[in-house]
């Protein structure tokens, strides 16, 4: 296919400035077209995208690189969806809006003859997934006491990042549910879980508890070398840790979708960054810790070791309240783990750790792990700091991963809205994304190559297979606006509109062969 040749990763594009333009500013010879932006319509039954675009996914029809379905994450909703909110909090009907907003969408695009990507809303596939669409929920916590017996749950929102699994479904990520299932009045322990999705079939929904519940970033899956799935799982919170789940049996191909069994029954591990091991995150666990005489808690989970062995009496309760129990077996807190891939060149594992002001990691850095054996079922690894962010390095706060097939990463940022152009932020500008080589005589160096519009920050990379567009959604432009007559950002700048619109672009302008 194509080579691993880091050398050209300078020769495809000219690396672009930190700019403050309210625009998507791409080098030159590249150009973007929106596909879907906030409350365009979608499919026949007029459902509407979503707010908060994130995480992008596409699936070729009929082996097709210009026309496939494209499923977007829908992470939070703004004033440009809800319109003021008052400081004594959402009304009922702001929060039904929210839960419509967010969620997910699947649209279906196409690149046309003049070479311009569009929404087709005649498409029988697109569709809605929102806080009110239900959900199977399957593995260790199903039908148990701590999710209230349930085995469905109503909807999904606050999805962040995600990942496609080898049967060509999507994995999406429930990150920060807490406040709207808090408004919504709706069960807590029903959110913070991965989701799947099958693009292609509406009826499939499944919320996967064995994956654990956690402030979900994304999900990163690959294969052991005797043929188990591996999951690597961010949990985005200052001090929280790294994941990895294996699944009990082994991946068929010839099993299509029906692999997605295979994220039901398995075993959970966390990173122990100090001695290189991935520790189980299991109940057997759990209690030989609670149990031993001198039991340390070395992380300060609350309560005490009695109210601890009450608890966690079931895997249940271990994956429900996952990131105390990961503590408790070892699990070492770091620096907010955004989001993971793995490298398709040499199985190694890519961290974006976003930042953590607690321990002046200001800018973020992005942890390269090295499994034993190049396996990806080890349970032993080391690690490096693959690259530091700041001044030096041209980029800050990382955040999205994804991989092209030159070797090269291609990074996005998340510097937070209110620190923009401020302070120690205030050389990188407005958000943006960046390419950075994993080998060679670059590596580990950014080159910019695009700017997001005022107040965004870039999300979803993902490219067609053919290399030749890579989508890419503007996460909420103008979200300092407080007046919605004077909104600090108009993109996409469509004729007429005050509104900014949180979107996906396709960006277009690659040569064949990088
Ligand atoms: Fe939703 Fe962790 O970014
Ligand atoms: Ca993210
Ligand atoms: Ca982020
Ligand atoms: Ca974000």
């Amino acid at each position: 296919l194509f080579g691993f040749n880091t050398n050209k990763v300078t020769g495809f594009f000219d690396p672009i400035d930190p700019s403050m333009e309210d625009e998507l500013v791409l080098p030159k010879n590249f150009k973007y077209d929106v596909v879907a932006a906030f409350d365009d319509i979608i499919n026949p039954a007029g459902e509407k995208f979503g707010q908060g675009a994130d995480y992008n996914a596409f699936f070729p029809i009929e082996g097709s690189n210009t026309r496939g379905l494209l499923v977007t994450n829908h992470e939070y909703t703004n004033i440009f969806a809800l319109g003021p909110v008052a400081d004594s909090g959402p009304t009922k009907k702001q929060i039904e809006q929210s839960l419509y907003y967010q969620g997910m969408s699947v649209t279906e695009v196409y690149r046309d003859e003049q070479g311009v990507w569009k929404l087709d809303p005649t498409s029988k596939y697109a569709r809605r997934i929102t806080g009110f669409t239900s959900f199977d929920i399957t593995g260790p916590a199903k039908g148990t006491k701590v999710l209230g017996n349930a085995t469905k749950a109503q909807g999904t929102f606050a999805n962040c990042s995600g990942g496609v699994t080898l049967w060509n479904t999507v994995l999406s990520c429930e990150e920060n549910f807490e406040d709207l299932a808090g408004q919504a009045k709706l069960p807590e322990t029903h959110y913070g879980w991965v989701v799947e999705v099958d693009p292609f079939e509406a009826s499939f929904r499944k919320k996967h508890t064995a994956l654990g519940r956690f402030n979900h970033e994304n999900t990163a899956m690959g294969i052991a070398k005797d043929g188990r799935v591996i999951v690597y799982m961010g949990d985005d919170k200052k001090d929280a840790c790294v994941y990895k789940f294996i699944s009990k049996g082994k991946y068929n191909k010839a099993s299509g979708r029906a692999n997605s069994a295979l994220l039901e029954e398995g075993t959970l591990y966390v990173a122990n960054l100090k001695v290189g091991k991935w520790a189980p995150v299991t109940i057997e666990a759990v209690k030989e810790v609670l149990s031993s005489d001198n039991f340390k808690n070395p992380y300060g989970v609350s309560g005490t070791k009695e109210e601890l062995q009450k608890k966690f009496t079931s895997q249940a309760d271990v994956v429900t309240y996952c990131h105390q129990a990961a503590l408790l077996v070892g699990g070492t807190p770091t620096d907010r783990p955004e989001d993971i891939e793995i490298s398709p060149f040499d199985s190694t594992v890519f961290i974006c750790h976003t930042n953590n002001d607690i321990h002046g990691n200001i800018h973020g850095h992005i942890t390269r792990i090295f499994e034993n054996n190049d396996d990806l079922g080890s349970l032993e690894f080391n690690f490096e700091i693959f690259a530091a962010g700041g001044r030096q390095s041209g980029f800050s706060s990382p955040d999205n991963l994804a991989f092209d097939s030159n070797g090269n990463l291609w990074v996005v940022t998340d510097i937070s809205t209110s620190s923009h152009n401020k302070g120690v932020y205030k050389s990188f500008m407005n958000n943006g994304l960046f390419v950075i080589p994993t080998s060679g005589n670059n590596q580990g160096q950014a080159l910019q190559f695009a700017s997001g519009p005022k107040d965004s920050e870039l999300t979803g990379p993902y490219f067609t297979p053919d290399e030749q567009t890579l989508f890419i959604s503007v996460q909420h432009p103008g979200e300092m606006t407080t007046d919605l007559k004077n909104p600090t950002s108009t993109w996409p700048h469509r004729k007429g509109d005050k509104k900014a619109r949180c979107g996906v672009a396709a960006i277009s302008g690659f040569k064949l062969g990088l």
